[in-house]
């Protein structure tokens, strides 16, 4: 199998493309030299941050359509990635540019006891941060595989390996991108097409609402900036290596809960305790 992208080289299809992680992550890629298609729902802030980053971008409304205009460096694509419409206008866009490296970063946040979350929510979690990325990286594959240095690259979560209390949706979510990822990768050993699990841990975006900041800080979780996991991000699209973790003692953690998880039980009392009251 190949090594690591070579970005100069790359084609970049990269979802939540205008948010917290999203945003660093689309300047560094486009500063290595990537084609880059920005994908998310927001048009507006899609559109600002493709013209930032290649004043050729397309604009709205112009005759670019799918692909963007001739030579455009950065396109966008504003749809619902729960949708099939969504998925699909992704597949043509991605086609058209002949896309070798898919980013699955969109995601959303869900915390509460179980008993607190609605239906329609945990619904939603599972659509945005589960199947959304399984169906988008089923409908890309077929293009990825033909061209001969591809990259599927997950952004997880260190709670996709550590289920933490008040995290039981989200930790259902991206369990499964990282045994999705797993079995994928397994399955395209020996292929042109990598397949890559980044697991940040809190990182400061708008991502986190305010009981959440304060459940981390009675709890003493550490965080990163945006701006690192995005250089973590390129990073390991660069290296290639199939899964990475980021912080300590979250590594530690992650890595014991993997060995012995019942063990792990009792050390989450003070987590168990900064939970909103039912
Ligand atoms: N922040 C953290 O503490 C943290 C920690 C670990 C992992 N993560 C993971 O990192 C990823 C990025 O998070 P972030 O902190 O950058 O959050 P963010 O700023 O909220 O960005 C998430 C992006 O996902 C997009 N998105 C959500 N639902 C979508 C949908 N149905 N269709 C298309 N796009 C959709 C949003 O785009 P629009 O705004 O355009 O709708 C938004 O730009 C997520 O997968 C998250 O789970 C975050």
């Amino acid at each position: 199998m190949s090594a690591g992208i070579r970005l100069e080289q790359a084609s970049v299809v990269l979802t939540g493309a205008a948010g917290g992680i999203g945003a660093p992550t689309a300047r560094l890629l486009a500063a290595a030299g990537a084609r880059l298609l920005l994908v998310g729902r927001d048009a507006a802030r899609l559109e600002a941050l493709a013209r930032e980053l290649d004043p050729a971008a397309r604009v709205e409304g112009d005759a670019g359509g799918a692909g963007g205009r001739e030579g455009a460096r950065v396109d966008w694509c504003a749809v619902d990635l729960t949708t099939p419409q969504g998925v699909e206008a992704v597949r043509m866009m991605a086609l058209a540019r002949r896309a070798n490296v898919l980013i699955n970063n969109a995601g959303i946040a869900s915390f509460g006891r179980l008993t607190a979350l609605g239906e329609a929510h945990v619904a939603q979690v599972i659509a945005t941060n589960l199947l959304a990325p399984l169906l988008l990286t089923q409908a890309l594959l077929p293009g990825l595989l033909e061209r001969p240095q591809a990259a599927v690259l997950h952004v997880g979560s260190a709670l996709g390996r550590l289920g933490l209390p008040g995290f039981s949706a989200y930790s259902a979510a991206k369990f499964g991108l990282l045994g999705f990822s797993e079995a994928l990768r397994r399955e395209l050993a020996g292929g042109p097409v990598r397949v890559q699990y980044l697991g940040p841990r809190v990182t400061e975006t708008g991502f986190n609402a305010p009981e959440v900041l304060a459940y981390n800080q009675t709890t003493g979780a550490g965080s990163d900036t945006a701006q690192a996991v995005a250089e973590a991000l390129v990073a390991q699209l660069r290296d290639g290596s199939a899964e990475r973790f980021l912080g300590f003692p979250e590594k530690l953690a992650v890595r014991l809960n993997g060995l012995i998880p019942a063990a792990m039980d009792g050390a989450f009392k003070a987590h168990r305790l900064a939970l909103p009251a039912p």
